[in-house]
Parts: C-alpha cells; sequence; structure tokens
C-alpha cells in the first residue's frame, strides 16, 4: 500500500495550475445521462470518484472515453435502470444519479450512497425533492426504488443541501413541466451544473441564489463544458502556503469562489492579491500565522465546511487560540488525532475545535480517514520538523489528483512510494 512522505519546513514557491472540481464534475457526469448525443468535458480531474462515476456510466450502457484531459461520455446505449450496492458504496455521489436516471427511464433502483465518514449523511432531501415532482418513492431492504415520469412541481428544501439540489435539477431538466427549487443552495458548482444544462438545451435560471427555476419538456442535446477550479484544493495549497511559509500564484481559481477562506488567512498575516483567474499568495516564513475569530462553517458563501481541516492544520502553528464551529457535519474532526500526533494542541467541544497554536509541529507517522482530513495532514507535514509518513491515501485520491506532485512542485520534498 502506498505512502506519502513528507519532509517539512521547505517554504513553498511557485505557480500552480488548479485542476478541475470534483464537485462540479460528479452531477455533471450523472446529468450525461439525459442526452442521447455525446458530452465533452474538459478539464476533468483523475480521480478516484471520477472513476467510479464513469464505473457507474458504463455499468448503466454508457461509453466513456478520455481523450487526455477531456472524458467523452455517450449515453446513448444506457438502458440499465438499477445500480448495484459495490458501486452506489463507492462514493457519496452515486446517489446523483437517482434524479436523472429516473428521468431518463421512468425507474430507478438504487441503494444507499457511501463517501467520506463524517457523520450521518442521509437523503432524505433528495428523495422528498423527487416526490415533489411526481416521482413514487419506495424504501425497502436498503433498496431505494423511484418511479414514474417526473412531472415537475414546487421542491421546497428545508436546508440548502448541494446535492439534493442538484439532483433535482437533474430530475427536472427531464420532467414534463416546469420545476422551482426554493431554499437552494448556492455553490459555484451548482451555477455551473445550471451552465452544463444549458448547454445541452436545457432551460434553467437562478442558480447562484435560492430560488432556481427549470422548464421542462426540452430534448437535450449534445455539448461541451469546461470543469471549473476546484476551490478547495486551491484552499489547501492555500493552506500549506500558510503553515510551511512561502509565496505562490495559484491559477485556474476564481478567487470570489474563495473569498471567506482568503479573507481569514489575510486576518491571520498572509498577504493576497487576486486577479482575475488567479490568487497571489504569501506568508512570510519567519512570520508566524496570528489566531483569528472565531470560524464557522456555513453553505456558500459561508465558510466552507471542506476547507475547515486544510485551514485548521495551519493554524495549529498560529499565535494564540482559533475556534473552529463545524456545523454542516457532526464527525468532521477526523484529522484531530493525526494533528496532536504532530504535537498540535487541540481540544474538541461538542461541535467545535479548541485550536490552541504551538511553535512548531513534528513529523509523525498518521492516516487520513477522510478526503479532506488527509490534506489537512499534508498542510501540518509541509510545515512540520521532520518526516511525516501518511497513509490512507485512498480517501485522499477521491478528490486530490496527485496531492504529493502539487506540493513538490512548489518545492516541498514530498513523494509517493
Ligand atoms: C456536498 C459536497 C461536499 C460538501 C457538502 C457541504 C459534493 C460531491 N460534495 O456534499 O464536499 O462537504 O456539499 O458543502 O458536492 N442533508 C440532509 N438530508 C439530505 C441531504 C443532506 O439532512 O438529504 C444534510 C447533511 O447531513 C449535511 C447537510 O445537509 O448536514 C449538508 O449536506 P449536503 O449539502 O447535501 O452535502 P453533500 O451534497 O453530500
Amino acid at each position: 500500500m502506498s505512502v506519502i512522505y513528507i519532509q517539512g519546513g521547505v517554504p513553498l514557491e511557485g505557480e500552480w495550475q488548479v485542476q478541475g472540481a470534483k464537485n462540479s464534475v460528479l452531477p455533471i457526469l450523472a446529468g450525461c445521462l439525459l442526452t442521447r448525443e455525446a458530452v465533452a468535458i474538459s478539464n476533468c480531474p483523475h480521480l478516484s470518484d471520477v472513476e467510479a462515476a464513469v464505473d457507474i456510466l458504463h455499468h448503466l450502457g454508457a461509453c466513456c472515453v478520455w481523450q487526455g484531459d477531456t472524458l467523452v461520455v455517450d449515453a446513448s446505449g444506457a438502458c440499465h435502470t438499477s445500480i448495484d450496492e459495490g458501486r452506489m458504496r463507492a462514493m457519496r455521489s452515486s446517489i446523483m444519479f437517482l434524479g436523472p436516471l429516473v428521468a431518463r427511464m421512468g425507474e430507478a433502483t438504487l441503494t444507499y450512497p457511501g463517501g467520506c465518514e463524517l457523520g450521518p449523511r442521509p437523503i432524505d432531501l433528495h428523495l422528498t425533492a423527487l416526490q415533489a415532482m411526481g416521482c413514487e418513492v419506495n424504501e425497502a431492504d436498503g433498496l431505494i426504488t423511484c418511479t414514474g415520469r417526473p412531472q415537475g412541481g414546487v421542491v421546497s428544501l428545508r436546508f440548502p443541501s448541494v446535492g439534493a439540489t442538484e439532483n433535482a435539477m437533474l430530475c427536472a431538466v427531464g420532467a414534463k413541466g416546469d420545476t422551482t427549487i426554493v431554499n437552494a443552495a448556492r455553490e459555484p458548482e451548482i451555477v455551473q451544473l445550471q451552465e452544463f444544462l444549458n448547454a445541452l438545451g436545457g432551460k434553467v435560471w437562478g442558480a447562484g441564489g435560492s430560488v432556481i427555476t427549470i422548464q421542462g419538456g426540452q430534448t437535450l442535446h449534445g455539448g461541451h463544458i469546461t470543469i471549473l477550479g476546484d476551490r478547495i484544493v486551491a484552499a489547501t495549497l492555500l493552506s500549506g502556503v500558510a503553515a510551511a511559509g512561502g509565496e505562490v500564484q495559484v491559477r485556474g481559481v476564481d478567487w470570489r469562489h474563495l473569498s471567506t477562506v482568503l479573507q481569514l488567512l489575510e486576518q491571520a498575516g498572509c498577504r493576497v492579491r487576486s486577479g482575475t483567474d488567479s490568487i497571489w499568495f504569501r506568508r512570510r516564513p519567519d512570520v508566524p500565522l496570528r489566531a483569528v475569530a472565531p470560524i464557522s462553517t456555513a453553505p456558500y458563501p459561508g465558510f466552507p465546511t471542506d476547507a475547515q481541516a486544510p485551514v485548521m492544520a495551519a493554524f495549529a502553528t498560529a499565535r494564540g487560540t482559533t475556534i473552529f464551529q463545524e456545523t454542516m457535519f457532526s464527525h468532521r474532526f477526523g484529522h484531530v488525532p493525526g494533528l496532536k500526533a504532530m504535537g498540535a494542541d487541540i481540544s474538541l467541544h461538542g461541535g467545535g475545535a479548541w485550536v490552541r497554536g504551538v511553535p512548531q509541529l513534528h513529523g509523525a507517522a498518521v492516516t487520513a480517514t477522510d478526503l479532506r482530513g488527509g490534506g489537512a495532514l499534508a498542510v501540518a507535514a509541509l510545515g512540520a520538523q521532520g518526516e511525516t509518513t501518511l497513509d490512507g491515501l485512498e480517501h485522499i485520491d477521491r478528490g486530490y489528483e496527485g496531492l504529493e506532485k502539487m506540493f513538490r512542485h512548489l518545492g516541498a520534498r514530498a513523494e509517493r512510494r
């Protein structure tokens, strides 16, 4: 089994082009089922979660071909209506196939999805959204069966769930009538899903706001989309610079998608200059970060739960105490034992982590237990004295396209063996 070795204490310097966003490409891959023509997805990241989605598409009868960083999907031959437990458990986003599958086939049978262990991750909002559009949903013996041609309707979400908003959009585009999604999630990946559906001939408005309107009854054609830069990978990279010091130019990401993270790192003493498609970022290696006011995760445009772990790793060596309040997922502090093994002083109370900065972390043997927690341990290792051995790479590879290569390119002593 491979591990990543990181010899810490080297400031990061240089430029990096950020990969395409995992959370953008996954619903788009599910959306390819809505058309019988080919779709080209450029800047598609090579990730194990993308492979899992491709495996589901193949299983359903679609054809997927890589051409460099472009993935071409032709779902004209899709004919199956069920996805088995093994494929469903490979990742959380397997549930994104429910909406487009029932819209195309009038029937879908799935099991519950897998994904990172961050606490209970129900799918009730996905199911009630499909019911509101006229589908019949039955749950029995671990199987979810969804039947009926979706008609459209009003989908009112009690919480702005990213996945439920996307599933509802995907189903609604294939519905006969119109749909309004109220209290929709507002993440940039949802705006890109709208862009994708409209590029295929769909009629979707309002993404980025809380109300999304979809005019159903369109026949979708083929098309092309370029996946936007991954804001969480960018946040991880910047956290690495905040931890180790240095000066980098991050390309291919929209700074507005990261504004809460950038503001916080600026308050902590980092320098930031944002351009249209790039961010220049510096933390002087001889000046430690300063603790900041409590940070609470929230739906976009609030502070992203996915950035909580990597940012916390940088604050492990800040001057003073920083409190991280996790409001989205109940078990999202899986990185804390690893950080503590590296010398961090962190205590957990309820949904909060009290991070009392220490002057220096040291290398240790640590294990990633979830995707962004793995990113956090790498960030801590970059600033630590000595060597860190990081395993649990199957979690990291779900969402980072060569995490160690990114940091090595910027001068870190990081390699996978
Ligand atoms: C997506 C992102 C993930 C991110 C999360 C929150 C993808 C592929 N994943 O996950 O990286 O951490 O948004 O920004 O885009 N909930 C329910 N019932 C449901 C669905 C969700 O109660 O049916 C709750 C969840 O338990 C959680 C909250 O809503 O507490 C937010 O979850 P949601 O926005 O749905 O996250 P995901 O779409 O799973």
